[in-house]
C-alpha cells in the first residue's frame, strides 16, 4: 500500500485511512473532533458560503481543533490561485491549499509543489485527471464518488482504478474519496484502501450506530439493574 508523504505528517490516529469532515461549521467540527477520530476537514466555497462566516476566522478555528484543514481558491487562473495558495499558506501550517483540477490548477499545484505548499487536488472525476494531478505534485487528489453516482456512473469504481494504478506506480499523492453521500461509501473506500474519505456531518453521525449495540446495551443495563434490585 502507498503512503503519502502528507499522511506522515498529519495522520494524528493509528487506523490507516483518515477520516475527514466535509464541513465549514466550526461547531460540528468541534463535536465530531471531541470523539477523538478526526483527522481532517475539508471545505469549499458552497460550504463555506451556506454558513455566511468570515472564511479566514473559519480556517483558522478549524486549524486549532484538526492538523489539515482544505481551504479552496476562488481564483480560476494560475496566477490568481498561485498567490492566494500563498497567502492561504501562511494563515496555518495546517492548511492544504484546494486547487480545482483544470489546466490553470495543474499550474498552480506544479508552483506550490515546488514552493512546499501542501495542495488537495478537487473535482476529480476520471483517472486521467488523476494521473495528472499527481503529477503535477498535488498532495492529495479529490474525486467526487457522490456525483459520479448522481450522474448515473459508479463513483467507487473509479476510486478502484485509481487505487490500482497507484500501486503500480508509487505516486506518494494521496487519494481522498469526496463527495460521500452514505455510510457504504465509507465502507467501500475502506476495503478499496483509499487514504482519506470526507464525510459529511449527517453521514458521520450514522458511523457509530447500530441497532445491535442499542438493544445489546440495553439488555446490559436492565440485567445490571435487576443484580441492585
Ligand atoms: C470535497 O472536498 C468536497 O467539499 C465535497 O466532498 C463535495 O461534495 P458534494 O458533492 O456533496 O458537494
Amino acid at each position: 500500500m502507498v503512503r503519502g508523504v502528507a499522511s506522515k505528517v498529519n495522520r494524528a490516529y493509528n487506523f490507516p485511512m483518515k477520516l475527514f469532515l466535509d464541513t465549514a461549521n466550526v461547531d460540528h467540527v468541534t463535536e465530531i473532533a471531541s470523539w477523538g477520530v478526526l483527522d481532517g476537514v475539508t471545505t469549499n466555497p458552497s460550504l463555506v458560503a451556506k454558513e455566511g462566516k468570515d472564511f479566514k476566522e473559519t480556517v483558522l478555528k478549524m486549524c486549532a481543533l484538526v492538523p489539515c484543514v482544505s481551504a479552496q481558491v476562488t481564483a480560476t487562473d494560475a496566477e490568481g490561485m498561485q498567490k492566494q495558495a500563498v497567502e492561504y499558506s501562511k494563515w496555518h501550517k495546517h492548511v492544504v491549499v484546494k486547487v480545482p483540477m483544470t489546466v490553470e490548477g495543474l499550474k498552480a499545484l506544479r508552483f506550490c509543489k515546488e514552493k512546499g505548499i501542501k495542495t488537495n487536488c478537487t473535482l476529480v472525476f476520471s483517472l486521467p485527471q488523476a494521473m495528472l494531478a499527481a503529477k503535477a505534485g498535488a498532495s492529495i487528489i479529490s474525486p467526487f464518488v457522490g456525483r459520479i453516482d448522481d450522474a448515473g456512473g459508479d463513483g467507487m469504481q473509479l476510486i478502484a482504478e485509481i487505487m490500482e494504478a497507484w500501486e503500480h506506480y508509487q505516486f506518494s499523492t494521496e487519494v481522498l474519496v469526496a463527495s460521500t453521500r452514505k455510510p457504504e461509501h465509507i465502507e467501500r473506500a475502506a476495503r478499496i484502501g483509499a487514504h482519506i474519505a470526507t464525510i459529511p456531518y449527517e453521514v458521520f453521525k450514522k458511523l457509530p450506530l447500530h441497532p445491535l449495540t442499542d438493544t445489546g446495551l440495553k439488555k446490559f443495563m436492565d440485567d445490571w439493574t435487576k443484580t441492585k434490585g
